[in-house]
Protein backbone atom coordinates (compact mmCIF):
# COMPACT_ATOMS: atom_id res chain seq x y z
CA UNK A 1 0.00 0.00 0.00
CA UNK A 2 1.93 3.09 -1.23
CA UNK A 3 0.85 6.79 -0.87
CA UNK A 4 2.76 9.46 -2.28
CA UNK A 5 2.53 13.24 -1.75
CA UNK A 6 4.79 15.96 -3.54
CA UNK A 7 6.10 18.80 -1.02
CA UNK A 8 5.74 21.43 -3.92
CA UNK A 9 7.86 23.96 -3.38
CA UNK A 10 8.93 25.43 -6.48
CA UNK A 11 12.44 24.08 -7.86
CA UNK A 12 13.05 22.66 -4.35
CA UNK A 13 9.25 20.48 -4.52
CA UNK A 14 10.24 16.86 -3.09
CA UNK A 15 8.02 13.42 -3.08
CA UNK A 16 7.24 11.60 0.10
CA UNK A 17 6.79 8.43 -0.46
CA UNK A 18 4.57 6.55 2.62
CA UNK A 19 4.68 2.51 2.43
CA UNK A 20 5.32 -0.31 4.79
CA UNK A 21 8.28 -1.95 3.62
CA UNK A 22 9.19 1.51 1.63
CA UNK A 23 12.77 1.26 2.88
CA UNK A 24 13.80 -1.59 1.40
CA UNK A 25 12.33 -1.19 -1.88
CA UNK A 26 14.56 1.37 -4.00
CA UNK A 27 12.14 0.89 -7.12
CA UNK A 28 10.08 3.82 -5.08
CA UNK A 29 12.81 6.23 -4.65
CA UNK A 30 15.93 5.68 -7.01
CA UNK A 31 14.82 8.04 -9.02
CA UNK A 32 15.41 11.01 -6.33
CA UNK A 33 18.58 9.80 -5.77
CA UNK A 34 20.24 11.92 -9.12
CA UNK A 35 24.09 12.42 -7.69
CA UNK A 36 26.80 9.92 -8.84
CA UNK A 37 28.81 10.98 -5.55
CA UNK A 38 29.65 9.06 -2.24
CA UNK A 39 26.45 8.31 -0.50
CA UNK A 40 26.81 8.39 3.08
CA UNK A 41 24.20 6.75 5.70
CA UNK A 42 23.92 9.09 8.49
CA UNK A 43 22.15 6.98 11.78
CA UNK A 44 22.74 6.49 15.61
CA UNK A 45 23.60 3.54 17.49
CA UNK A 46 20.28 2.38 18.38
CA UNK A 47 18.38 2.86 14.83
CA UNK A 48 21.76 1.02 12.73
CA UNK A 49 20.73 -2.39 14.44
CA UNK A 50 17.20 -3.03 12.59
CA UNK A 51 17.32 -0.83 9.78
CA UNK A 52 20.75 0.23 8.44
CA UNK A 53 21.60 -3.01 6.68
CA UNK A 54 18.31 -3.06 5.12
CA UNK A 55 19.29 0.29 3.46
CA UNK A 56 22.42 -0.42 2.36
CA UNK A 57 21.34 -3.49 0.73
CA UNK A 58 18.76 -1.85 -0.99
CA UNK A 59 21.18 0.72 -2.29
CA UNK A 60 23.55 -2.04 -3.02
CA UNK A 61 21.07 -4.05 -5.27
CA UNK A 62 20.98 -0.23 -7.11
CA UNK A 63 24.40 -0.47 -7.39
CA UNK A 64 25.35 2.23 -4.61
CA UNK A 65 28.13 1.25 -2.33
CA UNK A 66 26.96 3.46 0.84
CA UNK A 67 28.73 4.65 4.07
CA UNK A 68 27.79 4.75 7.39
CA UNK A 69 28.30 7.17 9.85
CA UNK A 70 27.03 5.98 13.31
CA UNK A 71 26.72 8.66 15.77
CA UNK A 72 25.56 8.06 19.95
CA UNK A 73 21.90 7.80 20.63
CA UNK A 74 19.94 10.73 22.66
CA UNK A 75 19.17 14.34 22.18
CA UNK A 76 21.73 15.65 23.95
CA UNK A 77 24.39 14.67 21.10
CA UNK A 78 22.13 16.88 19.04
CA UNK A 79 25.03 19.70 19.41
CA UNK A 80 27.69 21.47 17.53
CA UNK A 81 29.70 18.76 18.55
CA UNK A 82 28.22 15.78 16.80
CA UNK A 83 27.44 17.84 13.88
CA UNK A 84 30.95 18.51 13.51
CA UNK A 85 31.60 14.97 13.64
CA UNK A 86 29.54 13.99 10.41
CA UNK A 87 31.57 16.78 8.28
CA UNK A 88 35.09 15.32 9.82
CA UNK A 89 33.37 11.97 8.67
CA UNK A 90 32.40 13.39 5.14
CA UNK A 91 35.89 14.80 4.40
CA UNK A 92 37.68 11.59 6.23
CA UNK A 93 36.04 9.81 3.30
CA UNK A 94 36.56 12.65 0.47
CA UNK A 95 33.05 13.28 0.03
CA UNK A 96 32.43 15.66 -2.67
CA UNK A 97 29.47 18.00 -3.64
CA UNK A 98 28.32 15.12 -5.89
CA UNK A 99 27.47 13.43 -2.38
CA UNK A 100 24.13 12.14 -0.98
CA UNK A 101 23.13 12.37 2.82
CA UNK A 102 20.69 9.17 4.07
CA UNK A 103 19.63 10.40 7.17
CA UNK A 104 18.61 7.40 9.00
CA UNK A 105 16.58 8.13 12.25
CA UNK A 106 14.17 10.07 14.51
CA UNK A 107 14.35 13.82 14.30
CA UNK A 108 17.53 13.92 16.14
CA UNK A 109 19.31 12.59 13.04
CA UNK A 110 17.15 14.12 10.43
CA UNK A 111 18.07 17.67 12.18
CA UNK A 112 21.28 17.10 12.61
CA UNK A 113 21.95 15.19 9.31
CA UNK A 114 19.93 18.08 7.57
CA UNK A 115 22.44 20.69 8.73
CA UNK A 116 24.91 19.00 7.61
CA UNK A 117 23.97 18.63 4.48
CA UNK A 118 23.07 22.30 4.55
CA UNK A 119 26.65 23.22 5.40
CA UNK A 120 29.29 20.64 4.02
CA UNK A 121 31.04 22.43 0.56
CA UNK A 122 28.03 24.68 1.03
CA UNK A 123 24.78 21.98 0.56
CA UNK A 124 24.88 18.42 -0.61
CA UNK A 125 21.75 16.58 -1.14
CA UNK A 126 20.05 14.41 1.19
CA UNK A 127 16.95 12.24 1.83
CA UNK A 128 15.25 11.73 4.86
CA UNK A 129 14.61 8.18 6.12
CA UNK A 130 12.19 8.98 9.30
CA UNK A 131 11.74 5.83 11.52
CA UNK A 132 9.90 7.26 14.60
CA UNK A 133 6.31 8.38 14.07
CA UNK A 134 7.47 12.04 14.82
CA UNK A 135 10.11 12.45 12.27
CA UNK A 136 7.13 10.55 10.21
CA UNK A 137 4.55 13.99 10.22
CA UNK A 138 6.93 16.53 11.52
CA UNK A 139 10.66 16.76 11.48
CA UNK A 140 11.19 14.89 8.28
CA UNK A 141 9.23 17.31 6.02
CA UNK A 142 9.87 20.97 5.81
CA UNK A 143 13.12 21.69 5.66
CA UNK A 144 13.65 22.49 9.31
CA UNK A 145 17.70 21.90 10.02
CA UNK A 146 19.41 22.39 13.17
CA UNK A 147 21.63 21.31 16.60
CA UNK A 148 20.94 22.29 19.67
CA UNK A 149 22.92 25.46 22.25
CA UNK A 150 23.38 25.07 25.85
CA UNK A 151 21.13 28.28 25.46
CA UNK A 152 18.48 26.99 23.94
CA UNK A 153 17.13 23.97 21.90
CA UNK A 154 17.29 24.10 17.99
CA UNK A 155 19.28 27.60 17.97
CA UNK A 156 21.62 26.91 15.32
CA UNK A 157 20.28 25.55 12.02
CA UNK A 158 19.13 26.41 8.50
CA UNK A 159 15.97 25.82 6.27
CA UNK A 160 17.14 23.47 4.07
CA UNK A 161 14.84 20.97 2.09
CA UNK A 162 15.47 17.25 1.25
CA UNK A 163 15.44 15.48 -1.99
CA UNK A 164 13.06 12.77 -0.71
CA UNK A 165 11.51 11.99 2.27
CA UNK A 166 10.91 7.49 2.75
CA UNK A 167 8.69 6.82 5.11
CA UNK A 168 8.41 2.75 6.04
CA UNK A 169 6.04 2.40 8.47
CA UNK A 170 7.16 -0.95 8.76
CA UNK A 171 10.30 0.73 11.18
CA UNK A 172 7.24 1.38 13.75
CA UNK A 173 7.00 -1.97 14.79
CA UNK A 174 10.40 -1.64 17.07
CA UNK A 175 9.98 1.52 18.65
CA UNK A 176 9.25 2.02 22.01
CA UNK A 177 5.58 2.45 23.34
CA UNK A 178 6.19 6.10 24.88
CA UNK A 179 8.12 7.04 21.27
CA UNK A 180 4.79 6.44 19.77
CA UNK A 181 3.17 8.64 21.97
CA UNK A 182 5.35 11.76 21.59
CA UNK A 183 4.52 10.83 17.76
CA UNK A 184 0.99 11.07 19.23
CA UNK A 185 1.59 14.64 20.04
CA UNK A 186 2.58 15.89 16.99
CA UNK A 187 -0.30 14.19 14.85
CA UNK A 188 -2.95 15.18 17.77
CA UNK A 189 -1.79 18.93 17.19
CA UNK A 190 -2.40 18.65 12.88
CA UNK A 191 -6.25 18.52 14.75
CA UNK A 192 -5.78 20.90 16.60
CA UNK A 193 -4.25 23.80 14.14
CA UNK A 194 -5.73 22.59 10.77
CA UNK A 195 -8.50 20.06 10.97
CA UNK A 196 -11.23 19.17 13.55
CA UNK A 197 -12.54 16.19 11.34
CA UNK A 198 -9.20 14.96 11.83
CA UNK A 199 -9.01 15.67 15.30
CA UNK A 200 -12.49 13.86 16.01
CA UNK A 201 -10.77 10.76 13.25
CA UNK A 202 -8.33 10.55 16.13
CA UNK A 203 -10.70 10.12 19.11
CA UNK A 204 -12.46 7.14 17.57
CA UNK A 205 -9.15 5.68 15.93
CA UNK A 206 -6.38 6.18 18.66
CA UNK A 207 -6.98 2.55 19.44
CA UNK A 208 -6.01 1.25 16.07
CA UNK A 209 -3.33 3.08 15.32
CA UNK A 210 -1.69 1.85 18.90
CA UNK A 211 -2.46 -1.41 17.25
CA UNK A 212 -0.05 -0.45 13.94
CA UNK A 213 -3.02 -1.05 11.94
CA UNK A 214 -1.75 0.00 8.84
CA UNK A 215 -4.51 1.47 7.11
CA UNK A 216 -5.34 3.83 9.82
CA UNK A 217 -1.38 4.51 10.21
CA UNK A 218 -1.00 5.15 6.25
CA UNK A 219 -4.03 7.21 6.51
CA UNK A 220 -3.09 9.16 9.58
CA UNK A 221 0.40 9.53 8.64
CA UNK A 222 -0.38 10.89 4.70
CA UNK A 223 -2.89 13.31 6.48
CA UNK A 224 -0.06 14.36 8.67
CA UNK A 225 2.57 14.85 5.80
CA UNK A 226 -0.13 16.73 3.71
CA UNK A 227 -1.23 19.27 6.15
CA UNK A 228 2.72 20.10 6.95
CA UNK A 229 2.92 19.96 2.97
CA UNK A 230 0.08 22.62 2.61
CA UNK A 231 1.62 25.02 5.26
CA UNK A 232 4.85 25.03 4.20
CA UNK A 233 4.07 25.30 0.53
CA UNK A 234 2.79 28.54 1.64
CA UNK A 235 5.49 30.05 4.08
CA UNK A 236 8.51 27.56 3.94
CA UNK A 237 10.55 29.90 6.15
CA UNK A 238 8.51 31.04 8.49
CA UNK A 239 7.40 34.32 7.46
CA UNK A 240 3.54 33.82 9.14
CA UNK A 241 1.51 31.13 8.75
CA UNK A 242 4.04 28.02 9.43
CA UNK A 243 4.33 29.40 13.18
CA UNK A 244 1.09 27.97 13.73
CA UNK A 245 3.31 24.20 13.58
CA UNK A 246 4.42 25.49 16.97
CA UNK A 247 1.08 24.64 18.80
CA UNK A 248 2.51 23.82 22.59
CA UNK A 249 5.99 24.10 21.73
CA UNK A 250 6.62 27.47 23.42
CA UNK A 251 5.46 25.91 26.83
CA UNK A 252 7.05 22.21 25.54
CA UNK A 253 10.97 23.73 24.42
CA UNK A 254 10.78 25.33 27.94
CA UNK A 255 10.21 21.92 29.81
CA UNK A 256 12.71 20.66 27.72
CA UNK A 257 15.62 22.94 28.50
CA UNK A 258 14.56 22.50 31.92
CA UNK A 259 14.61 19.53 32.71
CA UNK A 260 17.37 19.02 30.26
CA UNK A 261 17.85 17.48 26.97
CA UNK A 262 16.27 13.97 26.65
CA UNK A 263 14.78 14.15 29.96
CA UNK A 264 11.38 14.86 28.39
CA UNK A 265 10.95 13.88 24.97
CA UNK A 266 10.37 16.41 22.43
CA UNK A 267 6.63 14.85 21.95
CA UNK A 268 6.06 14.80 25.59
CA UNK A 269 7.17 18.60 26.18
CA UNK A 270 4.55 19.64 23.03
CA UNK A 271 1.79 17.91 24.62
CA UNK A 272 1.84 18.97 27.72
CA UNK A 273 2.41 22.62 26.24
CA UNK A 274 -0.72 22.15 23.98
CA UNK A 275 -2.76 21.62 26.87
CA UNK A 276 -1.33 24.97 28.26
CA UNK A 277 -1.90 26.94 25.17
CA UNK A 278 -5.63 25.78 25.09
CA UNK A 279 -5.93 26.68 28.67
CA UNK A 280 -4.90 29.70 27.30
CA UNK A 281 -7.68 29.77 24.64
CA UNK A 282 -9.74 28.63 27.41
CA UNK A 283 -9.10 31.51 29.77
CA UNK A 284 -9.52 34.10 26.82
CA UNK A 285 -13.21 32.56 26.01
CA UNK A 286 -11.62 31.28 22.46
CA UNK A 287 -12.80 27.69 23.08
CA UNK A 288 -15.32 25.91 25.35
CA UNK A 289 -15.11 24.38 28.30
CA UNK A 290 -15.91 21.07 26.20
CA UNK A 291 -13.30 21.50 24.01
CA UNK A 292 -10.70 22.26 26.63
CA UNK A 293 -11.27 18.67 27.57
CA UNK A 294 -11.43 17.03 24.58
CA UNK A 295 -7.40 18.25 23.65
CA UNK A 296 -6.70 17.21 27.23
CA UNK A 297 -8.41 13.73 27.18
CA UNK A 298 -6.90 13.18 23.46
CA UNK A 299 -3.88 13.89 24.78
CA UNK A 300 -4.46 11.95 28.11
CA UNK A 301 -5.74 9.18 25.89
CA UNK A 302 -2.57 8.95 23.81
CA UNK A 303 -0.36 8.21 27.13
CA UNK A 304 0.78 11.45 27.53
CA UNK A 305 1.98 14.55 29.96
CA UNK A 306 -0.98 16.88 30.62
CA UNK A 307 0.59 19.31 33.24
CA UNK A 308 4.27 20.51 33.89
CA UNK A 309 6.79 18.54 35.52
CA UNK A 310 6.73 18.50 39.41
CA UNK A 311 9.82 20.18 39.96
CA UNK A 312 9.54 23.18 36.84
CA UNK A 313 8.37 26.10 38.58
CA UNK A 314 5.53 28.50 36.97
CA UNK A 315 8.43 31.26 36.94
CA UNK A 316 10.87 29.04 34.71
CA UNK A 317 8.95 29.12 31.90
CA UNK A 318 8.73 32.30 31.47
CA UNK A 319 12.70 33.03 32.18
CA UNK A 320 13.07 29.93 29.27
CA UNK A 321 10.30 31.05 26.63
CA UNK A 322 11.76 34.89 26.14
CA UNK A 323 14.81 32.88 23.61
CA UNK A 324 11.60 31.19 21.77
CA UNK A 325 12.02 32.13 18.09
CA UNK A 326 8.93 33.23 17.58
CA UNK A 327 9.71 36.33 20.05
CA UNK A 328 9.83 39.79 18.39
CA UNK A 329 11.10 42.80 20.84
CA UNK A 330 11.04 40.85 23.78
CA UNK A 331 8.09 40.19 23.63
CA UNK A 332 6.78 36.20 24.06
CA UNK A 333 4.25 35.06 21.50
CA UNK A 334 2.40 32.37 21.52
CA UNK A 335 0.12 30.20 19.41
CA UNK A 336 -3.44 29.60 20.75
CA UNK A 337 -6.60 27.98 19.32
CA UNK A 338 -9.12 30.95 17.80
CA UNK A 339 -11.39 27.19 18.31
CA UNK A 340 -11.00 23.61 18.12
CA UNK A 341 -9.25 23.31 14.19
CA UNK A 342 -7.69 26.47 14.19
CA UNK A 343 -5.03 28.91 15.91
CA UNK A 344 -3.42 32.03 15.37
CA UNK A 345 -0.45 34.32 17.11
CA UNK A 346 -0.72 36.11 19.76
CA UNK A 347 1.19 39.11 20.92
CA UNK A 348 -0.80 40.47 24.06
CA UNK A 349 -0.23 37.51 26.53
CA UNK A 350 0.60 38.95 29.69
CA UNK A 351 2.87 37.20 32.13
CA UNK A 352 0.41 36.62 34.89
CA UNK A 353 -1.78 35.08 32.11
CA UNK A 354 0.93 32.83 30.99
CA UNK A 355 1.60 31.26 34.24
CA UNK A 356 -2.11 30.60 35.26
CA UNK A 357 -2.03 28.68 31.67
CA UNK A 358 0.92 26.39 33.11
CA UNK A 359 -1.23 25.54 36.03
P1 LIG B 1 14.80 10.72 18.33
O1 LIG B 1 15.37 11.02 17.04
O2 LIG B 1 15.63 10.96 19.54
O3 LIG B 1 14.30 9.22 18.36
C1 LIG B 1 13.72 8.72 19.52
C2 LIG B 1 14.39 7.44 20.03
O4 LIG B 1 13.93 6.36 19.24
C3 LIG B 1 15.89 7.42 19.92
O5 LIG B 1 16.41 6.72 21.00
C4 LIG B 1 16.12 6.67 18.62
O6 LIG B 1 17.38 6.06 18.56
C5 LIG B 1 15.04 5.65 18.70
N1 LIG B 1 14.56 5.13 17.44
C6 LIG B 1 14.39 5.79 16.28
N2 LIG B 1 13.76 5.02 15.41
C7 LIG B 1 13.56 3.83 16.00
C8 LIG B 1 12.92 2.64 15.61
N3 LIG B 1 12.32 2.53 14.44
N4 LIG B 1 12.89 1.61 16.48
C9 LIG B 1 13.43 1.74 17.71
N5 LIG B 1 14.01 2.86 18.16
C10 LIG B 1 14.08 3.90 17.30
O7 LIG B 1 13.44 11.55 18.59
P2 LIG B 1 12.23 12.00 17.64
O8 LIG B 1 11.07 12.08 18.52
O9 LIG B 1 12.16 11.21 16.41
O10 LIG B 1 12.65 13.47 17.21
C11 LIG B 1 12.81 14.49 18.15
C12 LIG B 1 13.70 15.55 17.57
O11 LIG B 1 13.08 16.07 16.39
C13 LIG B 1 13.94 16.72 18.48
O12 LIG B 1 15.30 17.03 18.44
C14 LIG B 1 13.11 17.84 17.86
O13 LIG B 1 13.67 19.10 18.11
C15 LIG B 1 13.17 17.49 16.43
N6 LIG B 1 12.05 18.01 15.65
C16 LIG B 1 12.33 18.66 14.50
C17 LIG B 1 11.32 19.13 13.71
C18 LIG B 1 11.62 19.80 12.40
O14 LIG B 1 10.71 20.34 11.78
N7 LIG B 1 12.83 19.73 11.93
C19 LIG B 1 9.98 18.93 14.09
C20 LIG B 1 9.73 18.24 15.26
C21 LIG B 1 10.77 17.79 16.04
N1 LIG C 1 7.98 21.54 13.45
C1 LIG C 1 7.67 22.89 13.11
C2 LIG C 1 7.98 23.25 11.71
O1 LIG C 1 8.40 22.44 10.93
O2 LIG C 1 7.81 24.39 11.35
Amino acid sequence: MLKKLIVDLGERSYPIFIADGALASPELWQDCLVKRGKVVIVTNETVQKWYLEPLKNALKSIGVDALSCILPDGEQYKDLQHFNDILTFLLENSAGRDSTIFALGGGVIGDMSGFAAACYQRGIDFIQVPTTLLSYVDSSVGGKTAVNHPLGKNMIGAFYQPKAVIIDLNTLKTLPEREIAAGMAEVIKYGIIWDPEFFQYLEDNSDKIWAQDLETLSHVVYRCCEIKAEVVHQDETEGGLRAILNLGHTFGHAIETFMGYGVWLHGEGVAAGMVMAARLALKRGNISAADFERIRALIAKNRLPVSRPESMPGEAFLKLMIHDKKNRQGHINYIIPDSLGHVSLYRDVTDAEALEAVG
